[in-house]
């Protein structure tokens, strides 16, 4: 199982994008142009078409996951799929609290808590996006925010299970806007997420741990914001979608 000790993480998220076909002529695609990446690099792709593009993506370096998952094994949760289905059809790790799952279907810091614990319970490592809105972000309230959502999203998990947390600093301004936070702002903000690990979990695990920034990351700003001391990765929709764009963002510090 791939270790994310500190090393680089490229996510993509592919949101509701893509039939089996053309997720599957996608990894046929983009296997050759990040074979030789230094960084690690994620597929997160719908349910549909996850036991497919595992299957295409066994022996190559691409890692793949979910968008989301329920925190229950199994029983009466209509339209639900549980971390051991999602396990079974291949996939290592899921994204947690994304903000469109915050936003648009209400999800509580408490209910992706116990959806993290499923997770690592399971054996899937997780993706936890935490972000605060343009409201908050403008009356200044950013770090106020981050700090509620990380130690209630993240409530409860021990050191050892901090070993397979990544955490997704997604500013909802910056999602799909086109609209990028800076990287300083980045930098800064990634910077206070590990303050607050280290306070949580101690120095240690804070200094391992696997920070991502995500929101309108693209071939050309990729690379500064990877260049910044505490950002560990990028998680990346709208530019995942094609292979040769999404290449391009994992290759960005070797080229
Ligand atoms: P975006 O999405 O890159 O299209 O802004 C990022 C995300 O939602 O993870």
């Amino acid at each position: 199982m791939v270790d994310f000790h500190r090393q680089k993480v490229i996510a993509g998220n592919w949101k509701m994008h893509k039939t089996i076909q053309e997720s599957v002529d996608y990894i046929k695609d983009l296997t050759p142009l990040v074979k030789n990446a230094s960084c690690q690099v994620l597929l997160a792709v719908p349910f549909t078409c996850l036991k497919s593009v595992a299957d295409q993506a066994k022996n190559t370096n691409l890692i793949i996951g979910t968008q989301n998952i329920n925190d229950h094994d199994h029983g009466a949760y209509t339209g639900e799929i549980s971390a051991r289905m999602v396990k079974d059809a291949g996939a290592e790790f899921t994204i947690l609290g994304h903000s469109e799952r915050r936003t648009l279907f209400h999800e509580t810091n408490a209910f992706i808590n116990a959806k993290v614990k499923k997770a690592l319970g399971l054996g899937l490592k997780a993706i936890v996006c935490v972000g605060e809105n343009l409201q908050a972000h403008k009356a200044g309230k950013t770090e106020e925010i981050l700090k509620k959502d990380l130690e209630e999203s993240l409530d409860e998990l021990t050191t050892d299970q901090m070993k397979n947390v990544i955490i997704a600093y997604e500013p909802i301004w910056a999602v799909g806007t086109n609209q990028p936070a800076t990287p300083q702002i980045a930098q800064q903000t990634i910077a206070f997420c590990r303050q607050i690990a280290a306070k949580k979990w101690g120095q240690e695990i804070a200094k391992s741990l696997v920070l991502q920034y995500g929101g309108s990351v693209s071939p050309e700003n990729a690379k500064e914001f990877l260049d910044q001391e505490d950002i560990d990765g990028l998680l990346v929709g709208g530019a995942s979608l094609s292979a040769e764009s999404f290449s391009k963002i994992v290759n960005c510090q070797t080229v």
